[in-house]
């Protein structure tokens, strides 16, 4: 059976415990877990969405921030559209780092890559170490894209995406639908199991305040998606349906 579905990986990075696998799960089932479980290795999960009238699929790759498993990671950079770096806006260092996660992919990324770098848990306001301005002009210095989250309350998960790395990505991979009324729909996505999952930012602009600052980013917008080879992580990752 052939599946010519266009693929884009997405690869999130950054320290431990900054909220990688939060926002993922944020983003792909509308859940958050207090309790911190940290990944082991690297963790995988695809998620159907609808880009620009277009039916894509992301496989979402979630890294571990654990010293000893950063060997696995240089594989997965290698084929990413999208890197996303993630930091606690309540960790000084963690926002530090992020120039060493990213200095990290820079001989390995693909030239057409997106850049995305976000500050997470800005529900814990009164501990903030990082203002959002130090954030935004590291992104902009950059020229990343730059947003602020929380994935314990979903405040900017869904924008993140939908308002920022959606449209970026179709604008960078020239991602179209062939179906008109599709555009109609706005960014309606399913999890794996093929859930719909409602993230269409207008929606969600009227239900929370919303991340921040929509970053700049570089316009090389000339190459087509890859087709992402199967993984073969070690240990191995989940692979759910992809
Ligand atoms: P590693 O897998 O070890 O690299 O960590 P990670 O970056 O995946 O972090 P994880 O998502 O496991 O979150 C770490 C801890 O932070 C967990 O206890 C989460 O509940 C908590 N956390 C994540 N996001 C938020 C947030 O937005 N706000 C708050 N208050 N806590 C969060
Ligand atoms: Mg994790």
């Amino acid at each position: 059976m052939t599946d010519d579905v266009q693929k884009y990986k997405i690869i999130f990075l950054g320290d431990q415990g900054v909220g990688k696998s939060s926002i993922l799960n944020r983003f792909s089932q509308d859940k958050f877990e207090q309790e911190y479980q940290a990944t082991i290795g690297l963790d995988f999960h695809s998620k159907n969405a609808i880009i620009n009238g277009a039916n894509v699929r992301l496989l979402l790759y979630d890294t571990a921030g654990q010293e000893k498993f950063k060997s696995l990671i240089p594989m997965y950079i290698r084929d990413a559209n999208i890197i996303i770096v993630v930091y606690d806006v309540t960790v000084k260092d963690s926002f530090v780092h992020t120039s060493h996660w990213v200095n990290e992919t820079n001989d390995l990324k693909r030239e057409d890559a997106i850049f995305v770098l976000v500050g997470n848990k800005i529900d814990l306001d009164d501990k903030r170490q990082v203002p959002t301005k130090e954030g935004h002009s590291f992104a902009n210095e950059k020229e990343f894209i730059f947003f602020e989250v929380s994935a314990k309350t979903g405040e900017g998960v869904q924008e993140l995406f939908n308002n920022n790395i959606f449209p970026e990505m179709a604008k960078k991979f020239k991602i179209v639908g062939d179906d008109e009324d599709e555009n109609d729909k706005g960014n309606q996505n399913t999890d794996s199991q093929g859930h719909n999952i409602k993230l269409d930012g207008s929606e969600e602009k009227k239900k929370k305040k919303g991340g921040c600052c929509g970053g700049k980013k570089k316009d090389k917008s000339d190459e087509n998606p890859i087709d992402v080879p199967n993984p073969s992580p070690n240990p191995t990752p989940n692979e759910n349906n992809l």
